[in-house]
């Protein structure tokens, strides 16, 4: 009787094993094609990374299951994916866009799902795909592609839309400066309830600080220590 308890205890343990192995290969995959859309734009360098840690950070926080959170990583990684699909003539533009132009970067959603969508594991409701799909949705659904609103946005989607924003305002863009972390801060509640969802801004709030450390220049926390520490509060 032992034996057959060690075999099926020793086989629970490989397949665990097995789905920790699947579970890397895709986030470092996820984390390479983050860091290829990042590498087209200059101005973003370790925006996908920043988006995937901070989403992540906030699921915790929201109290998100481990396996929702290592979604939520990976579609932060992911986010912007669709924006290979956008000319560096549209991307790279200094100064204003005009309605045209704008009209081609509002299709990096649809087109970053399209990418992902041979990947079955990440399709579904709550999926990654969906989380990409609607990532510029607002609250007060005014964004795109479909215009949701509220809590018919994909939960996943309205968190990566708070990172999104805090780590977009905090880099140099071609029509403006970086704007520092305190003043990011304001801009985040200033946008709760209309462009962001309260109740994720209201738990972004209370890691505030810690996400602040992780970003600054000395990056005093790392990645593992932020989720961490954010487990232990
Ligand atoms: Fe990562
Ligand atoms: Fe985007």
């Amino acid at each position: 009787m032992k034996d057959i308890i060690d075999i099926v205890g020793a086989h629970v343990e490989l397949q665990k094993k097995e789905q920790d192995i699947v579970h890397l290969t895709v986030h470092q995959f996820a984390e390479s094609l983050g860091n290829a859309i990042d590498a087209k734009d200059a101005c973003t360098s370790s925006h996908s990374e920043d988006v995937a840690v901070i989403s992540q950070a906030i699921g915790v926080q929201m109290g998100l299951t481990s396996d929702r959170c290592k979604a939520l990583h990976i579609a932060g990684h992911l986010h912007d994916i669709g924006k290979i699909g956008i000319p560096d003539s549209i991307l790279k533009k200094k100064g204003s866009l005009t309605d045209e132009e704008y009209e081609v970067v509002k299709l990096h959603p649809v087109t970053g799902a399209e990418i992902v969508g041979p990947v079955t594991v990440f399709s579904g409701d709550n999926g990654i795909a969906k989380m990409i799909l609607h990532h510029h949705e607002r609250f007060d659904g005014k964004g795109y592609p479909a215009g949701l609103k509220g809590n018919d946005i994909p939960f996943g989607s309205r968190i990566i839309a708070v990172a999104d924003t805090l780590s977009a305002m905090m880099q140099d863009r071609p029509y403006r400066k970086a704007i520092a972390f305190e003043h990011v801060l304001g801009e985040i509640k200033w946008c709760s309830g209309t462009q962001l969802d309260p109740t994720v801004v209201k738990a972004f709030m209370k890691i505030s600080d810690k996400v602040g450390k992780y970003l600054s220049d000395m990056r005093t926390l790392n990645e593992d220590d932020l989720i961490a520490h954010i487990k232990t509060v």
